[in-house]
């Protein structure tokens, strides 16, 4: 794991802007978060990197956030690009790895854009979405959007792992129903289009 800290470190020294994964308006995932919360919701930004919507979170509002993300460059260079936010509610954390306990029925809303996809062993998908499950609220929601079928089959350099809706409802399992599904291409710096799946479950 050591190893993959040290990747994502590495990627993160370069400029924000040259980031294959970088969005300028980070859509469809701004509107989902303004459609399926509210601005007391308390949200887990899983692998947050340095995602352009944690700002817009936080200067419209949305002030009860979790920033977590695998690697500790990302995490120090969000603090300086959001300079407003406490430090405590930035998480180095490893969402493959079990959490304990006591982060039980924490968050009315987790979401994930392109992390979820980079956990290609079997253990390390049913280890994440064992701590999605337990950490949610009931009625909390939970948006997902990864690389689709017919997408990429590497980002950043590491095999990835594609979804669609059907896969993410049998890891959730019977308790979460879908709200919405959707489609979404998006182009990277580059310009080369990267199609995901969007969807949002909520849990009963
Ligand atoms: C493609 S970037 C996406 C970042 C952000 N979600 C966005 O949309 O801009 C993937 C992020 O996942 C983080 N990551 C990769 N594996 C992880 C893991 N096992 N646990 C937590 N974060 C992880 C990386 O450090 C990186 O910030």
């Amino acid at each position: 794991m050591e190893n993959l800290v040290s990747h994502w470190n590495k990627a993160f020294e370069a400029p924000l802007e040259s980031l294959g994964w970088y969005e300028a308006d980070p859509q469809p995932a701004w509107d989902l978060v303004q459609n399926y919360a509210d601005k007391q919701s308390s949200i887990h930004l899983a692998g947050a990197g340095r995602s352009i919507l944690v700002h817009k979170l936080w200067e419209t509002g949305f002030h009860n956030l979790l920033l977590s993300d695998l690697s500790s460059k990302a995490l120090d260079l969000l603090k300086k690009d959001n300079p407003e936010i406490p430090t405590a509610f930035f998480w180095q954390t490893d969402l493959s790895r079990l959490w304990e306990a006591q982060d039980a029925e924490k968050f009315d809303l987790w979401l994930d854009r392109a992390v979820l996809h980079f956990l290609i062993k079997e253990e390390q998908r049913l280890n994440y979405f064992s701590n999605l499950k337990n950490s949610l609220k009931p009625q909390g929601r939970v948006i997902l959007g990864q690389f689709a079928l017919d997408g990429a089959k590497k980002c950043c350099g590491l095999d990835i792992y594609p979804y669609d809706t059907e896969l993410y409802q049998a890891y959730l399992g019977s308790d979460f129903k879908l709200l919405e599904e959707l489609p979404y291409t998006y182009f990277n710096p580059k310009g080369d289009p990267r199609p995901y799946a969007y969807a949002v479950f909520e849990k009963s």
